[in-house]
């Protein structure tokens, strides 16, 4: 795992753009892994910039969402396929047919949520998993407790992340469903490159809690220690808790050009 302490979300968006924009030049037809919230944003903006000005084309790449609400009707603007449609996929060109999201309006969940991790296999797996992290040290909607092992699944949220998510829904606590579909841990992990963005203090003990906790089901994101690939992106205030984080800035300042992510 790789901490990267920068300045701030566009730096980061940049970075985490980088990535997407590199892969794409290497494997057009890639396979993105794509996280709602606020955290990636920065990102998408700068790869919607980046679409426009013709620097990178989403033309024949695929897209998978995380997780999605359970219940929101379709046209519902915090619906979370809506929500990718509004920031990324709908600012670049990449075809609506080509991005797909779990079915929080399934009547057979167990069924949409096999078929879901059924496409995400058929597709040839995830090539490059954007994160954010809840402050519970959610990633997806995988909840404290989560099976390090679980696959796509329903899942009740906890009230700490309806309570952050209520700015989402005007403050009504009410109106953010209780339930989700969930990529599970072992679905994230078989991504082959996680990228995880982070910023502002509220996320400081999740961030030290995945990078240098124990694994453990109660910082889900923690187990992401066990995955080959990942980057992690901060800026200083979510980086405010981490033990090492001198060790991480000299190491990230010597890394040979060459390396990348
Ligand atoms: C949300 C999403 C996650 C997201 C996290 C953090 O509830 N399900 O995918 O990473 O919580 O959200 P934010 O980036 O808005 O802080």
């Amino acid at each position: 795992m790789e901490i990267v302490i920068l300045d701030d979300a566009e730096a980061i968006g940049k970075l985490a753009a980088d990535q997407v924009c590199g892969l794409l030049a290497r494997k057009p037809d890639a396979v993105l892994g794509l996280a709602t919230g606020s955290s990636p944003l920065a990102t998408y903006d700068e790869l919607a910039r980046r679409c426009a000005a013709g620097e990178v084309s989403f033309g024949r790449a695929r897209a998978f969402t995380l997780d999605e609400y359970v219940g929101l009707p379709e046209d519902h603007p915090e619906r979370y396929r809506n929500v990718i449609d509004r920031e990324l996929t709908g600012r670049v060109d990449l075809d609506p047919s080509r991005v797909a999201g779990p079915d929080g309006l399934a009547e057979d969940v167990p069924a949409a949520c096999a078929a879901y991790e059924r496409a995400i296999a058929d597709a040839g797996g995830v090539d490059l998993q954007i994160l954010g992290i809840g402050t519970d040290g959610h990633i997806g909607f995988n909840e404290p407790g989560s099976s390090l092992a679980s696959r796509t699944r329903i899942q009740t949220l906890t009230r700490q992340t309806r309570l952050d998510n209520a700015r989402f829904f005007d403050g009504d606590l009410d109106a953010v469903p209780t339930h989700c579909l969930t990529q599970g841990l072992a679905t994230i992990m078989a991504a082959r490159h996680v990228v995880l963005v982070a910023t502002g203090s509220g996320k400081a003990q999740a961030v030290h809690q995945l990078a240098e906790g124990p694994v453990s089901a109660m910082w889900p994101a923690s187990v992401l220690q066990h995955h080959p690939h990942v980057s992690v992106l901060v800026d200083e205030a979510a980086a405010g808790r981490l033990q090492l984080a001198g060790y991480y800035r000299e190491t990230y300042l010597a890394k040979p050009a060459w390396q990348g992510l």
